[in-house]
């Protein structure tokens, strides 16, 4: 029989509970499907992490399919600022026994992993987290060579945690993966200490074939949550190359895992803010004026999450939404930060005239029509119109807002109105 990798310990071997018997279920209703996928449809930092624990107690597992300790997941606990890397988003579901995963497509710093449990360890919180056997470590060397490249004239501006160069080096067969690490022979010094350090935290981090775990959980009729990290915009291929991260694509989910289920079955929910944020270089539609960007960096308390940086912040660009939507194969959009632009005095859009918005470099000469959003002052004031116009200009259904960094601070959009 399968392990069943759980939180915990005394429940392994048993059979995971399907959801259907939760009893934890929060405010926030989402789709029942068995499997739901959370990805990010702008740059990064729409607010993942806040969705994902405002849903997770309808889930009973939570896999992290991409990414790696660049991602910087933000999520308010009893009010307490918790900023997430590695850990996937749903640690604070209300079930008891739930299950963690970091998937084989992940990159994985352990000592930085080991630090967020330790943060996570001084509040009481329970964290036992599985490792995919295939995921990429990214060693001291990757960070180094990270750094050396990030703040150099003309560099893309990463997030300096060694990403892009454990990538290559694990396409020329490099870098080491997780079960490297776990192996007892042919240890380098550096795996040597890792593999030190996950024996002290042995009964938190284990290292396992997490492709076996979901299909298990997946058979067993569990409910999982696949959470993205990064986001449609920076994806290695279809993000706008050469200001990219790592693949981001919901349809890599099935690869990764060897799922037999069609994209369709994933439910994949599209998460973007009503404006939009870069925290590295590369292309930013409707960039905000150096005091505009100002203002909405302090509202929206627009710095990076895990570089502190300032993010730039542009106006909403559906023409950059539009794609996105599509290629993620999205099937609902939640909006978030709707309150911070209610702050804001200007609303302005684009999309491309009568016809179906296009990846360009140069958009600006393009924007044949420049749509203007209603403006509003409050959210329950006016901003139905904004989110009906939205939804018109996207074409995709919105299903909730956040307008909230706590949990709750969700509404329901349905039949054109907020469902207060
Ligand atoms: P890297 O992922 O650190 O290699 O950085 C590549 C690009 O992706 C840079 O522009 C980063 O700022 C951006 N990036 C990477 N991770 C995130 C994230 O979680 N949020 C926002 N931007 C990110
Ligand atoms: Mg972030």
């Amino acid at each position: 029989m399968v392990r069943h990798w759980a939180l915990d310990p005394a429940s392994e071997g048993s059979s995971p509970s399907p959801s259907t018997i939760s009893l934890f279920r929060r405010k926030m209703k989402i789709s029942d499907s068995q499997c739901v996928t959370i990805v990010g449809l702008q740059y990064g930092d729409e607010g993942k992490g806040k969705i994902v624990d405002a849903i997770a107690d309808n889930f009973d597992i939570f896999v992290r399919f991409n990414g790696g300790p660049n991602a910087g997941h933000t999520i308010y606990k009893d009010n307490k600022q918790y900023k997430l890397h590695q850990i996937p988003s749903g640690i604070f579901s209300g079930k008891e026994i739930k299950t963690l995963v970091i998937g084989p497509e992940c990159f994985v710093d352990i000592k930085k992993l080991c630090q967020e449990i330790s943060m996570l360890n001084t509040d009481n919180i329970k964290v036992r987290v599985a490792i995919d056997e295939r995921a990429t470590i990214i060693s001291c060397i990757d960070i180094q060579k990270d750094q050396e490249k990030k703040d150099v004239k003309g560099s893309i501006g990463t997030t300096g945690v060694g990403m892009g160069p454990a990538a290559a080096r694990r396409c020329m067969r490099e870098s080491h993966t997780a079960a490297d690490v776990n192996m007892r022979i042919n240890q380098t010094v550096e795996t040597y200490e890792l593999k030190s350090l996950l024996n002290e935290f042995r009964s938190q981090i284990d290292i396992y074939d997490t492709v076996e775990i979901v299909n298990h959980h997946l058979n067993a009729g569990s409910r999982i949550l696949f959470e993205g990290a990064q986001s449609i915009g920076l994806d290695l291929i279809h993000g706008e190359y050469p200001y990219v991260s790592q693949r981001c694509m919901p349809a890599n989910i099935l690869t990764s895992f060897g799922m037999h289920k069609s994209l369709r079955d994933m439910h994949i929910i599209g998460v973007m803010k009503p404006y939009v944020t870069r925290s590295g270089a590369g292309f930013l539609r409707g960039e905000m004026s150096d005091q505009d960007a100002a203002v909405m960096r302090i509202h929206g308390n627009e710095f990076g999450a895990t570089t502190g940086r300032p993010r730039r912040c542009g106006w909403l660009s559906c023409c950059q939404l539009y794609p996105a939507i599509n290629i993620s194969g999205c099937q609902e959009i939640i909006l978030t930060k709707l309150d911070i632009l209610a702050e804001s005095d200007k609303y302005p859009t684009c999309k491309e005239d009568g016809g179906i918005p296009i990846y360009t470099y140069e958009p600006e000469t393009k924007w044949i029509n420049r749509a203007i959003l209603p403006k509003f002052n409050d959210i329950k004031n006016g901003a139905n119109k904004f989110v009906s116009e939205l939804q018109k200009h996207i074409n995709a259904p919105i299903t909730w807002v956040s307008y909230g960094h706590n949990r709750g601070q969700e509404v329901a959009w349905k039949n054109n109105d907020f469902q207060w």
